[in-house]
């Protein structure tokens, strides 16, 4: 039987054209190419300019994404965007990008959920859509993350970089397997001490720093995220045999091939852009998305896999057909 869906009707994503590799960063920390290669997979990250904002990063993934959908920023009554770096603390950050598109109707606002933040938006803008609140969304993961790194903890800054990604969704009649499928979201807030910023407005106010216990986050990971993906695969009755792409959140290459490894998933279907942008936290799916679209992987009609885990701890998955 038909039903309001949503359908992901074009992908867009933007990296940011200063690049710091990682013999960069040998010369700033006590650290090495081959660590950063062999425990984490990645080569080099983005920057954003000076004056380069997560908003002006947002409205290039949009653009992108609204042109391969076909669709104009004026037909979009809905954006959400997950980001843990605001251009601002107040107003959210989606309210600028809606600006900058030229949208003066509809609604935008953030989403915070660090690097599970693209689910998060996902499962949000798919509820109001399915709803009948809106008919277009922008889902938006924008982050400028390495404004909260402390450059002289190798055991952080070597990891995270800048980017931005977005997804149009759009509400028509579908069945079932079709359009967005399904979400698992979680959270557990007794593990934040893990992965946090030590900062914040009501706190120090101060914006703070990333910190971070890196082998404490990654045993939860790789639990966390198989459970999740098991109860998405489990309320749809489908099974990890029936996915055509796997697009993780890009945080490390080990967490991918452990969480491939543990759910039997194989490695050719394993979307990986992490050596090329290191972890951008809630930018990192849709960039991975959008990659994997535009050179042709990812096909109309293939059921995609997602997942991501952060700060909280938030966790999450989604399945959804392109
Ligand atoms: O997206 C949000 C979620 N975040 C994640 O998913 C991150 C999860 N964690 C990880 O990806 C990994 O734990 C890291 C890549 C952060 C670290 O890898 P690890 O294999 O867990 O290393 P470790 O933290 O256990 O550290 C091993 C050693 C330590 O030295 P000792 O104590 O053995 O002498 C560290 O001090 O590596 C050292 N180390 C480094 N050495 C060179 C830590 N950072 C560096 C570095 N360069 N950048």
């Amino acid at each position: 039987m038909k039903t309001t869906k949503s359908f992901i009707r074009g992908t867009g994503a933007y990296l940011p054209s200063r690049v710091l590799s990682n013999e960069d960063l040998a010369r700033m920390v006590d650290t090495s190419d081959e660590w950063i290669q062999e425990r984490t997979g990645i080569r080099q990250r983005h920057i954003a300019a000076d004056g380069e904002l997560t908003s002006d990063l947002a409205v290039e993934a949009a653009k992108d994404a609204l042109a391969n959908a076909g669709i104009s920023a004026t037909d979009v009554d809905l954006i959400v965007l997950a980001t843990t770096t605001p251009d601002q603390t107040f107003p959210a950050t989606a309210t600028a990008v809606q600006a900058k598109l030229g949208i003066t109707t509809g609604a935008a606002f953030d989403v915070q959920a660090v690097c599970s933040g693209f689910l998060f938006a996902m499962a949000t803008a798919d509820s109001m859509l399915r709803q009948g609140l809106f008919k277009t969304a922008l889902v938006i993961g924008a982050e400028t993350f390495t404004r909260i790194l402390d450059w002289s903890d190798r055991s952080t800054c070597v990891l995270f970089g800048d980017g931005s990604g977005a997804a149009v969704l759009q509400a028509a009649e579908g069945e079932d397997h079709e359009g967005v499928i399904a979400h698992h979201i979680r959270t557990d807030g007794t593990k934040s001490n893990l992965l946090y910023v030590d900062g914040g407005v009501s706190s120090t106010g101060t914006v703070g720093h990333v910190r971070m216990q890196g082998n404490q986050v990654f045993r939860h990971a790789v639990t966390n995220i198989s459970s999740a993906i098991e109860h998405v695969l489990q309320q749809t009755g489908q099974t990890i045999e029936d996915v055509d792409w796997f697009v993780p959140h890009q945080a490390n290459q080990r967490i991918l091939n452990g969480v491939a490894k543990r759910l039997g998933l194989d490695e050719s279907k394993v979307v990986s852009t992490v050596a090329m942008h290191g972890n951008t936290s809630a930018a990192s799916i849709p960039l991975a998305l959008h990659t994997a679209i535009s050179d042709k992987r990812i096909k109309t009609g293939d059921l995609v896999l997602s997942e991501a885990m952060g700060g909280g701890f938030s966790w999450g998955a989604s399945l959804f057909r392109l």
